[in-house]
C-alpha cells in the first residue's frame, strides 16, 4: 500500500521564504511529507524544471454581487472561480455585500446560496458594510467575526455605499474589539462628485474623464484620513488596491510613525495607465476605481512592492461584459462616464502577471511572489497555516508552474465569462500548468478537470496581524494611559517609566 496520495516530485519548491529541491507528499488533501527521493505515491507527477508554489489566494474579488440599476456581474461562482482555477489560484474571498436598509446576516446567508454546489476552489467571504445601524454593530457584526467572517470593507466612496468619518470609527472600534480586520477603500466621495458635477458641465463626459474625476489627491486625503480614524481606534487596517505614490507616501508616513497599516495593490497598478481608458469608449473596458495612473506612479508602485510596502497584491476582479446592456454599456448604451460600472476583470491573469512582469523581471524574488498573492493573505484573513503554504499539515492547495512558458494574452483563452481582458495581446512569461485544490486536481495541461462544487467554504479565524499593537510608547501626543480607556486602548508607559511611577505611588 503507498503512503502517499500523490507525490509531485523532482520539482522547485518555493514558499515565503525559501526556495528548494523537494518532493511533496499528499495524503487525506494534505501536504504530509517533503523531502528527497519520497517513496512511491499512488498518484506520480513529474514537476522537474517546474516551479512547486502555494496555490494562490485572491483576497479581493467580486463575483455574482448583487448589483441594481440593472446590472449585472459577468462571473458568478461557476465562472469565476473556474477562472481561478485556471491562474492558479485555489481559494477566494468575494464580498457578502449589504444592502442599506438590509441586515448584514441576511446578506452573508443570501451570498451562501449564490456560492452553494458552485465553486472550484475554496472560498471565504469578507462582508460590506453599509449600513452600521446599532444592531449590526452591538449584535450582528460580532456574532458573524464569531462565526468565521472576520473581515469587513468599509467604502469612503460610492454615494449607495460610503460611510461618514463618525460611522468607520464605530466600525473600527468594533474591528478592534472582536478582532477582525477591517479593509478601507480610500477616495474622498465628496471631492469626486464635485469633479464629476463640473466636468459633467463641461461637456467632458467620455470614459477618460473617469480618471479627472478622481485625482491623485482625492486618493491620498482618503488614505490619510483612514490612517488617523485607524491611530485614533488603535486598529490595525489594510487599505485596499493602492493606485500610486501620493498614497504609498502616506503609508509609509503611518510605518515611520509605528502605526500598524496594511496595503494592498493589484496589476492594474502596475501595468495600466491612465492612457488605456482614452480609447474612445473602449476606454471603459478599464473603468475602475480608483483608476489606474502614469508610468511614474507605477514605477513608485513597484518599488514599494519590492521594499516590503504591501502586504498582498489581489486581483479586485469585479467582471462586466463590455458589450452588454447589463455592463459597461448600461441600457445598450454608451453612457457618461459616472454611470459606466467600475471595475476590471483580473482572477486568471493576477499570477501569470506578476511572475511575469515581476519576477521574471527580477523586480521582486520568487519568494515575495508567494507571500505577497498566497501566504500573506492567509495570515490576513485568518486562513493560516491552513492555507498559503508548502508545509506539512497545511491543505494541499498547489500549483505547479512553466516558469518558461510563453504566451500571449487573449480573451479566448480564458475562462472567467466576461468578453474583454484588459490585457488583450500582452506577452508573458510563466504560465501556472497545473492546479491542486486539497489534492484534487482541478486545471491541468490547458484542461479544466475540476467540477462545480469541488470547492469549500472556509470559516476564518480571528487574523493576529489585526491585533492592535502591544506599545511600549505612545506616537507622541497620543498617550493613552496604561490602564484600559473606554475604548479598550491601552500605551503601556515605558519599562522604568513605570517603575518610577509605581515608586512614586507606594505608600
Ligand atoms: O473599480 C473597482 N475597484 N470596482 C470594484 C469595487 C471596489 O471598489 O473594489
Ligand atoms: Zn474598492
Ligand atoms: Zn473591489
Amino acid at each position: 500500500m503507498s503512503t502517499f496520495d500523490t507525490v509531485i516530485r523532482n520539482g522547485t519548491v518555493a514558499t515565503a521564504s525559501d526556495t528548494m529541491q523537494a518532493d511533496v507528499g499528499i495524503r487525506d488533501g494534505r501536504i504530509v511529507a517533503l523531502g528527497q527521493a519520497l517513496s512511491p505515491g499512488r498518484e506520480e507527477i513529474d514537476a522537474r524544471g517546474r516551479l512547486v508554489l502555494p496555490g494562490g489566494i485572491d483576497a479581493h474579488c467580486h463575483l455574482d454581487q448583487p448589483m441594481g440599476d440593472g446590472l449585472r456581474m459577468a462571473d458568478d461562482f461557476l465562472t469565476g472561480t473556474r477562472s481561478a482555477a485556471c491562474g492558479g489560484t485555489t481559494t477566494v474571498i468575494p464580498f457578502a455585500a449589504q444592502e442599506k436598509g438590509q441586515s448584514l446576516r441576511a446578506a452573508v446567508e443570501d451570498y451562501h446560496r449564490r456560492a452553494e454546489g458552485k465553486s472550484f476552489v475554496d472560498y471565504a467571504f469578507h462582508m460590506i458594510v453599509t449600513d452600521p445601524t446599532p444592531a449590526v454593530l452591538k449584535d450582528e457584526l460580532p456574532a458573524l467575526i464569531e462565526a468565521g467572517y472576520t473581515s469587513f470593507k468599509i467604502y469612503m466612496t460610492y454615494e449607495d455605499m460610503r460611510l461618514d468619518d463618525r460611522q468607520i470609527l464605530s466600525l473600527l472600534a468594533v474591528a478592534r474589539r472582536h478582532g477582525a480586520l477591517a479593509m478601507v477603500h480610500a477616495e474622498n466621495a465628496d471631492c469626486i462628485a464635485w469633479l464629476t458635477e463640473a466636468l459633467e458641465e463641461a461637456g467632458q463626459v467620455a470614459p477618460k474623464y473617469h480618471a479627472h474625476a478622481r485625482p491623485m489627491a482625492v486618493e491620498r486625503e482618503a488614505t490619510h484620513r483612514a490612517i488617523a480614524l485607524s491611530e485614533v481606534v488603535d486598529v490595525p487596517i489594510l487599505i485596499v488596491h493602492v493606485s500610486g505614490r501620493e498614497a504609498i507616501d502616506q503609508i509609509r508616513w503611518a510605518h515611520a510613525h509605528g502605526l500598524r497599516i496594511y496595503a494592498e495593490t493589484c496589476p492594474q497598478y502596475l501595468l495600466l495607465t491612465s492612457s488605456h481608458l482614452d480609447e474612445g469608449y473602449e476606454g471603459a473596458k478599464c473603468v475602475c476605481s480608483p483608476p489606474p495612473r502614469d508610468r511614474a506612479n507605477q514605477r513608485v508602485v513597484w518599488d514599494a512592492l519590492a521594499d516590503g510596502l504591501f502586504t498582498i497584491v489581489s486581483s479586485d476582479h469585479a467582471p462586466f461584459r463590455f458589450d452588454d446592456p447589463q455592463g459597461k454599456k448600461p441600457g445598450g448604451r454608451e453612457v457618461n462616464f459616472q454611470y459606466i460600472p467600475n471595475g476590471i476583470p483580473g482572477l486568471e491573469t493576477r499570477l501569470p502577471l506578476l511572475f511575469s512582469e515581476g519576477v521574471r523581471t527580477g523586480r521582486i524574488t520568487l519568494n515575495q511572489f508567494v507571500a505577497l498573492t498566497s501566504t500573506n493573505p492567509a495570515k490576513l484573513y485568518g486562513l493560516a497555516p491552513r492555507k498559503g503554504a508548502i508545509s506539512i499539515g497545511a491543505d494541499a492547495d498547489i500549483a505547479i508552474w512553466d516558469p518558461d512558458r510563453q504566451v500571449t494574452i487573449a480573451n479566448g483563452m480564458l475562462h472567467h465569462a466576461v468578453d474583454y481582458t484588459p490585457y488583450e495581446g500582452l506577452q508573458v512569461t510563466g504560465w501556472p500548468v497545473s492546479t491542486f485544490v486539497r489534492g484534487r486536481r482541478v486545471w491541468d495541461d490547458g484542461q479544466v478537470q475540476g467540477r462545480p462544487g469541488d470547492g469549500m467554504f472556509l470559516p476564518c479565524g480571528r487574523p493576529e496581524m489585526a491585533r492592535p499593537k502591544v506599545r511600549d510608547t505612545a506616537p507622541a501626543g497620543n498617550y493613552v494611559g496604561d490602564r484600559p480607556d473606554a475604548l479598550g486602548r491601552i500605551v503601556r508607559p515605558e519599562a522604568a517609566n513605570a517603575r518610577e511611577a509605581s515608586k512614586r505611588h507606594a505608600p
